[in-house]
């Protein structure tokens, strides 16, 4: 266990406007700070960080908790491998004798092993037994010396035990290689062996720096194409991108965002060292605000092909989602980037970058192409396709000019077009109203409530309770005379009654150790926790209305509890009211 000494001196380090100033851009609104929630998509802030309580609160998707909650959910790192990533970030050496988390050690385990195994793949390159992949990286993709030892490529032997017999002597375990997805373990005989043979080796690496996982591509047509790691304790597919860790010093401005290994390995030889790509799947809201946290405008140079049109178009949105500026790149002539830039070259490849399709242009195409504009059904189902486009566009200019130009490419009066525009708009408004009341009421009514499922049993006892605990955690030396007035029991929900205890659990010297209600409460616990209290802060809050709330909570438990025939009523009754 890490000392309370030394989890405060993290805190205290660590200040939460610096931490999540590097993940969040955050901007000032009175004495706290707002940005774009990066635990879920939205367009307007509803995430906020109060600096002087040290903790963040989303009220988009109620998401909340202290500086070290927030590392957890970001990094995708437990309590105390949170800890350890802040104490190194604070510069806290942390002796921790072998006593880190357990998760946190097999992930050192995996990501030195990787450096290991990228190490022997590379120097097979260089040896007669991967003359075959020296050969095919070098003549048939046209890879210097110099960008086969950038990117660190390698060669996997046509041999089973290749890679494990080189691990297993530096001390690394079957067990371990087959958790870092180096090696599977063979049923009949229980032993390791080499997941990847007879390929050139991608080693992939995180923007960090972390070599966290491998890509191998066969050299001839056979299936499949490339092997990859799946996710292991040091690597999530989902949120990584192949070479960003190149690509985050050279494109602050722009990045280019691409299908293939390949694709932005030709990329960077011939220049543009800013490409990156996914790995193997279609673009993740994770890696949309990966890209967000490192560039303002992302150019998307996926396959010319049907596929790739169509993955375009998911990245168009989860880009826009998070609020990245996109540009299509339109390669005429070639499948992909690797192959435009070795047919046509890098000056041409440059031009496109200016020609680049805005998301509007590239939709419009899209519909037009569906359509014969010389029958007059055709214009108006074009029209009406073209209608949902332009009622999305938030910005009213932007909205005016679209609308213009679509009137004007399908001749049909600017005024009839907009009125519709105008119409769905209004229509798309109320039911988003509609939906939001639901919510709200499902919410307040506790049903669908995960978090505490027996809120709704009796809403004024649980009302009442959550009184308590948000007082109780802006002021928590009034734990003693909580004390005097409830025992565990009083609390009418699980949930409630968790949360006191582990208030009480870290209630030491006159002071909460909040960040420790991590360590029993899940993220989505801490959550409700956060939205407890920030509930709380704009009301009267003191002792009078500490023991008010204790005695509404014991009064209303009295009473017996609803059953469900009772809340499907009372939700009845509410809808017709
Ligand atoms: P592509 O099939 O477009 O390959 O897949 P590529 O990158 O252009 O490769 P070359 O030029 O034929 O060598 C694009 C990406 O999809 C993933 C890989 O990450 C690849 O770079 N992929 C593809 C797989 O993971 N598995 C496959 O079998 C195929
Ligand atoms: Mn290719």
């Amino acid at each position: 266990m890490i000392s309370p000494e030394v989890i405060e001196e993290i805190k205290e380090r660590c200040d939460i406007e610096s931490v999540v100033s590097s993940y969040v851009t955050l901007k000032r609104a009175g004495s706290n700070l707002n940005g774009l929630c990066p635990f879920h998509s939205e367009k307007t802030p509803s995430f906020t960080v109060f600096p002087s309580a040290a903790n963040f609160y989303c009220f988009g998707c109620g998401t909340g908790g202290d500086v070290i909650t927030f590392i957890m959910k970001i990094e995708g790192l437990d309590y105390p491998g949170a800890l350890e990533f802040l104490a190194k970030r604070a510069g806290i050496p942390l002796d921790l004798k072998g006593q880190g988390s357990n998760e946190g050690k097999l992930r050192s385990r995996i990501l030195a092993m990787n450096r290991e195994a990228a190490r022997f793949f590379h120097k097979q390159l260089y040896d007669k037994n991967g003359a075959s992949g020296y050969a095919y990286l070098t003549q048939k993709r046209g890879l210097s010396d110099a960008v086969i030892k950038h990117f660190g490529l390698g060669f996997a032997p046509n041999d089973f035990g290749a890679l494990t017999s080189y691990l297993g002597a530096l001390g690394y375990t079957g067990q371990e290689m087959a958790d870092g997805f180096l090696c599977g373990i063979s049923r009949k005989t229980g032993k390791p062996y080499d997941y990847f043979r007879n390929r050139v080796i991608f080693p992939i690496i995180d923007a960090a720096g972390n070599l966290v996982a491998f890509g191998g591509r066969v050299m001839d047509n056979s299936e499949p194409k490339y092997l990859n790691s799946s996710d292991t304790p040091a690597f999530k597919k989902s949120k990584n991108l192949f070479a960003l860790n190149f690509a985050k010093k050279k494109g602050t401005e722009h990045m280019i965002l691409c299908e293939g290994y390949m694709d932005v390995i030709a990329l960077h030889a011939a220049g543009f060292e800013n490409a990156v790509a996914t790995l193997g799947t279609a673009i993740t809201p994770d890696q949309a605000r990966l890209l967000k946290r490192y560039t303002k405008k992302v150019y998307i140079a996926y396959d010319s092909d049907a596929a790739g049109q169509r993955a375009a178009e998911r990245a168009f949105r989860l880009l826009a989602e998070v609020g990245v500026e996109t540009k299509l790149l339109k390669m005429k002539g070639a499948k992909d980037p690797d192959e435009y830039i070795r047919k046509f070259g890098d000056v041409r490849f440059k031009n496109l970058l200016e020609e680049g399709k805005s998301r509007f242009d590239f939709t419009f195409d899209n519909v037009l192409a569906r359509y014969d504009l010389q029958k007059s059904e055709d214009r108006i189902a074009a029209a009406k396709d073209m209608t949902s486009v332009l009622a999305g566009i938030v910005s009213s200019v932007e909205r005016d000019v679209y609308t213009h130009k679509v009137a004007d490419q399908l001749k049909l009066p600017f005024e009839a077009l907009k009125r519709d525009v105008d119409r769905l708009m209004r229509k798309n408004q109320a039911d988003t109203k509609k939906n939001e009341m639901r919510t709200i009421v499902r919410q307040t009514e506790g049903f669908q409530d995960r978090v505490n499922p027996d809120y709704i049993k009796n809403v004024k006892a649980a009302k009442a309770e959550e009184g308590v605990l948000g007082i109780l955690l802006l002021f928590p030396e009034l734990i003693p005379v909580a004390q005097e007035l409830l025992v565990n029991d009083d609390f009418c929900t699980d949930y409630g009654r968790k949360v006191y205890e582990a208030l009480q659990q870290f209630y030491i010297d006159g002071k909460l150790e909040f960040g420790r209600l991590n360590e029993v409460l899940t993220e989505e616990q801490m959550g409700r926790v956060m939205r407890m209290k920030v509930a709380r802060e704009g009301l009267l809050n003191n002792e009078t209305v500490l023991r008010e709330c204790a005695d509404t909570l014991k009064f209303a438990k009295s009473k017996k509890e609803m059953d469900i025939h009772e809340i499907i009523d009372a939700k009845r009754r509410k809808q017709n009211d």
